[in-house]
């Protein structure tokens, strides 16, 4: 794998017209997303080696295993309207041609049941912090022994090596067409497609005590649950368990 660096991407234009005004480049950082919300540049981009506080969503650690991963954060300006259902489309659109992977609500990014990539968006004023961490040349050995089960590479799906300034430069492209849309047009039209591809409606879902199936997807990306004829709305920030297809 020669020239796995970021700064080969700083010296080409991207072609994007809103993601990707600025690369910034670290060997190490505590978190991009922490380093992003203290931004205040409109698509900056935060890329990272390593992280030694690479945060995850509810409150978890993200491991963020040296140079073997994409750990990188984009810095939006404005609100989080619509960035729910377009960050992990494309983060599936981007990975689709190098493997099968799914959307599983709310924003996951999974390849033979496993995870991927994580996604985690922060709001700080009216800087939003998309955060995007994807596993690309991990083996096995290179995830803790409480993960091996439950995540899983690029290398470890194809059997080969990726240079990830490539893959960064594709997930940028395809998140700034789809930012450049909710801009333009809103994001109802996105919200459906993420719905479809989630394909959680119909599924029954265990959410703490309650249990239930799914009939809809609301505005916000939350879940109604009929448990028994009554509904209830289960917010992103809950947990959710899907009963196995
Ligand atoms: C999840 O829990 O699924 C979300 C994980 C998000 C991890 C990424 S790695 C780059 C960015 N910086 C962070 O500290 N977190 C996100």
């Amino acid at each position: 794998m020669d020239d796995d660096r970021y700064e080969s991407l700083s010296v080409t234009r991207l072609g994007t017209t809103i993601i990707g005004s600025r690369l910034i480049i670290y060997d190490e950082i505590d978190s991009t997303n922490e380093r992003a919300l203290r931004l205040d540049e409109d698509g900056a981009v935060v890329v990272a080696d390593r992280q030694t506080a690479g945060r995850g969503r509810h409150g978890r650690a993200w491991h963020s295993a040296a140079l073997k991963g994409l750990w990188f954060t984009v810095v939006l300006k404005g609100t989080p309207e619509g960035l729910a259902f377009a960050v992990p489309l494309a983060v599936r659109d981007a990975i689709a041609p190098i493997t099968p992977v799914h959307v599983k609500w709310p924003n996951d990014v999974m390849a033979n049941r496993k995870k991927l990539c994580g996604i985690l968006v922060e709001q700080r004023g009216d800087t939003i912090a998309v955060g995007i961490g994807l596993n690309v040349n991990h083996a096995r050995e290179d995830f803790p022994e409480e993960l091996v089960d439950i995540a899983t590479s690029l290398f470890i799906e194809t059997g080969k090596t990726y240079k990830r300034s490539n893959i960064l430069r594709e997930i940028l492209l395809s998140l700034d067409a789809r930012v450049t849309q909710i801009r333009q047009t809103g994001s109802a039209a996105m919200r459906d497609e993420w719905s479809d591809a989630c394909d959680i409606i119909g599924k029954r879902v265990q959410v703490r005590d309650v249990s239930g199936v799914v009939t809809a997807v609301d505005d916000e990306g939350g879940l109604v649950v009929d448990t028994d004829g009554r509904m209830h709305h289960i917010v992103f920030g809950d947990v959710v368990e899907v009963e196995p297809a």
